[in-house]
């Protein structure tokens, strides 16, 4: 492996920070909070933290609508502080990158105040203004046009009303933002998180959205004009690529993005066309076959993203795993996951096995989840189905505060937090899990280690093994003759396993010691193995 690409051997961890650590007890999270648990994410083994946005902004997207791009928002902190942040993760001999949100600003960015104001301004080009709205619908639900009295026309936004989208075809837009991705590299971050980048090739006269006909050439320029040459990491949000398009984009001929994160693992639990709240039970066939096309495309040329959960997917115990076999199955899904080529990302919380919540609807923060809300009694869903359907999928679920310990607000603050902590805190938080001997976290760390001290992991091939089987994922990895095996049961129940034909001597890690190596092997539910 090209011993330059350290990303592909990286271990991400995911911070999202208003729900990470609060310093100063106002129940928001920010950058001296997450100054002070640097050592907990250095022992877990992370060496690249990805920080969800932390620019000023009015939060309603929870800073995924920026106001301005080169400040640090107050409830965060300064750029002092952003400074520091980066000087003790270098320290550790970690680096941090940024999310960069360009497909869209805050309405109180001043581009847009100035752009809204009247046709003639300079910067009214910098958004999408049209006469007349076409029938194109927000991607949180409603229509993707808002009319502004101001100049009397209609602004185009695929997220919120307060999201505008910007501008791409317009040269001086794109050059400002090139500006400022420069100015953050120039300060020494180490990359970036690139928010739904695919949208910014969109032809939104002609209909075409995710992967637009101008994709590349953006992606090009903004490669060209920022990222060559650095010694940093990209990783590309796009939902709307396919497969053979990622492989493209980040191992082709024109590698503008080290990886990208793509969605299909995390769409199995809805009904296909119907959108992410119309439920559906896992298929654990459909779940393996999904991540079996992945790791085929990009084993040669391509780079994976390995990740389940962030802050906009439910906690992937609660979706994926058992509630009930709560330590065993976080353990399971990790090792499944994780035994895969590709770079793994840890949403914060993960690592300790951190589940969803239900809340009555007063409380959710999330737009998404208050939007849909309305959207579906309008449609004359059952409350009792809304409800049941918030609770599985909203993005709140992932949201609520890190659980450190079993004090008040799970110590995450002193003061009331911003959304409610999970009332499983008394026993679900990091100071139980860590002196647990059989933690969540204390199994991260050693599937880390394990994954870091076998280049199989990193370069072995792929390939399916008791492929139908209904409720187990397992596959072998191989490189250089040797080979390894890694199990993972999604069943509630025993399943006996025949491993006659496969070459195996001893279990390398797993989440249940009693469980012994045999050719005919009974194993609990929710059981995980790494077999050599
Ligand atoms: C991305 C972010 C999500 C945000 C959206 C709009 O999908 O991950 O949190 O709401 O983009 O910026
Ligand atoms: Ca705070």
């Amino acid at each position: 492996m090209d011993q330059t690409a350290w990303w592909k051997r990286a271990i991400v961890y995911q911070i999202y920070p208003l729900s990470f650590k609060d310093s100063n007890h106002d129940g928001i999270g920010d950058l001296p909070g997450i100054i002070s648990e640097l050592d907990y994410l250095q022992k877990l083994g992370v060496d690249v933290i990805w920080l969800s946005p932390v620019y000023r902004s009015p939060m309603d997207d929870n800073g995924y609508d920026i106001a301005d791009y080169y400040q640090i928002d107050p409830i965060f902190g300064t750029l002092d502080d952003m400074k520091r942040l980066l000087t003790e993760v270098h320290k550790r001999k970690m680096r941090l990158i940024m999310d960069l949100v360009i497909n869209h600003t805050s309405d109180e960015h001043i581009w847009f105040k100035e752009s809204r104001k009247d046709v003639h301004s300079p910067y009214r080009d910098y958004y999408l203004w049209r006469k007349e709205p076409t029938a194109v619908d927000s991607i949180f639900g409603g229509s993707a046009w808002t009319l502004d009295p101001q100049t009397n026309m209609y602004y185009f936004h695929l997220f919120s009303k307060r999201q505008p989208d910007l501008n791409w075809h317009h040269q001086p837009l794109r050059q400002a933002i090139y500006d400022m991705v420069n100015w953050w590299l120039d300060l020494g971050i180490d990359g970036f998180r690139l928010d739904v980048i695919d949208l910014i090739g969109k032809d939104i006269d002609k209909m075409q959205f995710a992967d637009g006909p101008y994709l590349n050439t953006y992606l090009k320029e903004l490669y060209d004009t920022c990222f060559k040459g650095r010694d940093i990491m990209t990783v590309g949000e796009m939902p709307g690529l396919s497969i053979e398009r990622a492989r493209e984009i980040t191992g082709g001929k024109h590698p503008f993005l080290n990886m990208v994160f793509q969605f299909a693992h995390v769409g199995l639990d809805e009904v296909q066309g119907q959108g992410k709240w119309a439920l559906r039970q896992l298929d654990v066939n459909e779940f393996k076959h999904t991540f079996e096309k992945l790791q085929h495309a990009m084993h040669h040329g391509g780079w994976n993203s390995l990740f389940l959960s962030n802050h906009d997917q439910p906690r992937v115990v609660s979706r994926y795993g058992s509630e009930h076999y709560r330590k065993a199955s976080a353990k399971m899904l990790a090792t499944i996951l994780y035994g895969m080529q590709g770079t793994p990302y840890i949403y914060q919380g993960e690592e300790i096995g951190m589940t969803g919540i239900k809340m009555p609807i007063e409380n959710y923060r999330d737009l998404e989840t208050r939007q849909i809300y309305t959207i579906l009694q309008e449609k004359g869903w059952k409350e009792e189905d809304i409800m049941r359907s918030i609770y599985a999928k909203s993005r709140d679920n992932s949201r609520t505060p890190f659980q450190w310990n079993d004090h008040e607000y799970a110590g995450f603050s002193m003061h009331e937090p911003w959304l409610q902590v999970n009332p499983n805190y008394k026993t679900l938080n990091a100071e139980t899990d860590r002196s647990d001997r059989d933690g969540v976290y204390p199994y991260y760390q050693e599937l880390i280690k394990l994954r870091k001290s076998h280049r199989i992991f990193d370069e072995g091939d792929f390939q399916l093994i008791f492929e139908d089987h209904p409720k187990l994922f397992a596959y072998k990895r191989s490189y250089q003759g040797q080979t390894v095996l890694i199990i993972g049961s999604f069943s509630d129940l025993p399943i006996t396993l025949d491993l006659t034909d496969y070459p195996f001597s001893k279990i390398l890690l797993s989440n249940d010691h009693s469980v012994k190596l045999a050719q005919h092997m009974t194993i609990p539910p929710y059981y995980a193995a790494i077999i050599i």
